[in-house]
């Protein structure tokens, strides 16, 4: 078998099941521009990003990809790559601008134009319903560590699902909640900006709740697939020592596992290693909810990750977590640094699917990509960008999921982070993860020479 270093490019290897689904990912804050339009509230990331010194290039998204106005571009870009699905997301804030109460019709229009768009082009939409955009008056009442914003956010998808549901058919509800527990209430480094290290993780229990809810809400609604995306990294402990072992465990488990085991398998695993008797939140009947079985598992997948135990005086140790990740070395990376191993790829999937056995259900992969930093040359509209890197790194991941597929893992679809370059958080505009180039300055598009290799290589799998 070819290793996933070296790609093969005989039409067998290139050709992937019947049915793979291809498509690319997107976010409504990172793409959409326009906060003000059409009623849209404000969100946790609007408040974020006018905070001086929080997003490093001190950018906004008020333009952003200017993916509100120019939707229709987006989708021809879709199309011309003969994408099977699109994933975007839906803003909470433009359709319920405080986060209670009645729809707002402009907002919910918006997204009946769009996935109207897709129908027309031959696309499926995927649409997320939460992609880190909390409207900003549910922060005020404490956003996720408030148990509250769960049930808020199924009425929220209640709202959605009654106005979409005759044309979508496929739902995922959460986007890595790991993420918004991790960089936005433990470390503080992502909207809302709370750095209460273990004090974060009733934002975890709320969020899984919130999930629960909504699958609820989906299946009262009708007969569509309902799954959630969790961002997944392999742990490779930095030695052999038990220490460095013991640590790429715990970190496993406070990363991957309370977001996964509770989905999958209807609890949480032990959190008495870090002094818990159970999940902070945890009421009776919850984890019914969590474990409802769902139609497909959302991995994001980037990097693999390299675990020690905590090096003294190090802000994990006087933290007192029993982990810290630490650099690969000699490895290539992404322009965010992300060291690039497209082989844990093969066996994170491998892995998961055995840990999990007939618990998993098909697999989607509903993000992977990098960043570079691209440049447009010879000008926009006659100009181009030449990414080989993100065209190597794409080639080198897809041949790593034909890998775990080779070995048995159910993978049904992959979707490309990301379809244009877009606001990249608290990186704001410095990581381009596009397959397609914007001017944010003007929104003006440039297909890169990624988007020409990746229509040929689904061309290829079919
Ligand atoms: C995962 C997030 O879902 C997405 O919003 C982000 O842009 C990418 N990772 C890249 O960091």
């Amino acid at each position: 078998m070819a290793d996933a270093a070296t790609p093969d490019t005989t039409a067998e290897t290139l050709a992937f099941p019947q049915g793979f689904r291809w498509g690319a990912a997107t976010a409504a804050f990172q793409i959409e521009g326009s906060t003000s339009a059409g009623g849209r509230g404000e969100s946790i990331w609007d408040v974020f990003t006018r905070t001086p010194g929080l997003v490093i290039d001190g950018s906004n998204a008020e333009l952003a990809a200017d993916s509100y106005r120019r939707y229709r571009d987006d989708v021809a870009l879709l199309a011309g790559l003969d994408a099977d699905d699109y994933r975007f997301s839906i803003s909470w804030p433009r359709v319920q601008p405080g986060g209670t109460g009645p729809a707002n019709e402009a907002g919910l229009a918006y997204y009946d134009r769009l996935v109207d768009e897709l129908l027309t082009a031959g696309i499926a939409p995927v649409p997320t319903l939460y992609h880190w955009d909390l409207p900003q008056e549910l922060e005020a009442a404490g956003g996720w560590l408030n148990r509250d914003t769960a049930y808020r956010l199924a009425d929220y998808a209640g709202l959605v699902v009654d106005r979409l549901g005759d044309r979508v058919q496929r739902w995922i509800t959460l986007n890595e909640p790991a993420m918004t527990t991790l960089q936005g209430y433990a470390l503080g480094s992502q909207a809302p900006g709370h750095a209460l290290m273990m004090g974060s993780l009733p934002t975890a229990h709320h969020q899984l709740l919130a999930h629960g809810l909504a699958v609820a809400a989906i299946r009262e609604r009708g007969d569509a697939e309902v799954g959630i995306t969790n961002n997944h990294t392999l742990m490779v402990p930095a030695s052999d020592a038990p220490a460095d072992q013991f640590a790429a465990g715990a970190f496993d488990l406070i990363y991957n596992r309370i977001f996964a085991d509770p989905v999958l398998t209807g609890a949480y695993p032990d959190l008495s290693g870090f002094g818990l008797e159970a999940m902070p939140g945890l009421e009776d009947g919850d984890l019914e909810l969590i474990g409802a079985p769902i139609d497909f598992y959302g991995i994001n997948f980037y990097n693999p990750t390299l675990v020690a135990a905590p090096r003294e005086g190090s802000e994990f140790a006087a933290a007192g977590l029993p982990f810290e990740p630490v650099e690969f070395e000699n490895v290539p990376t992404t322009g965010f640094d992300w060291p690039i191993m497209p082989e844990t790829f093969t066996e994170l999937l491998v892995s998961f699917a055995r840990d999990y056995g007939d618990r998993l259900p098909p697999v989607v992969i509903t993000e992977n990509g990098a960043s570079f930093p691209d440049e447009v040359v010879g000008g926009a509209v006659t100009g181009a960008v030449h990414d080989e890197r993100r065209i190597d790194y794409v080639d080198r991941h897809i041949t790593a999921v034909r890998h775990a597929i080779d070995q048995g893992v159910d993978v049904r679809g992959y979707y490309l982070w990301s379809l244009t370059d877009n606001f990249e958080w608290a990186e704001g505009y410095t990581q381009r993860f596009g397959l397609v180039h914007v001017d944010f300055e003007t929104g003006e598009r440039t297909p890169k020479d990624s988007y020409a290799w990746y229509r040929d290589r689904i061309a290829a799998s079919r």
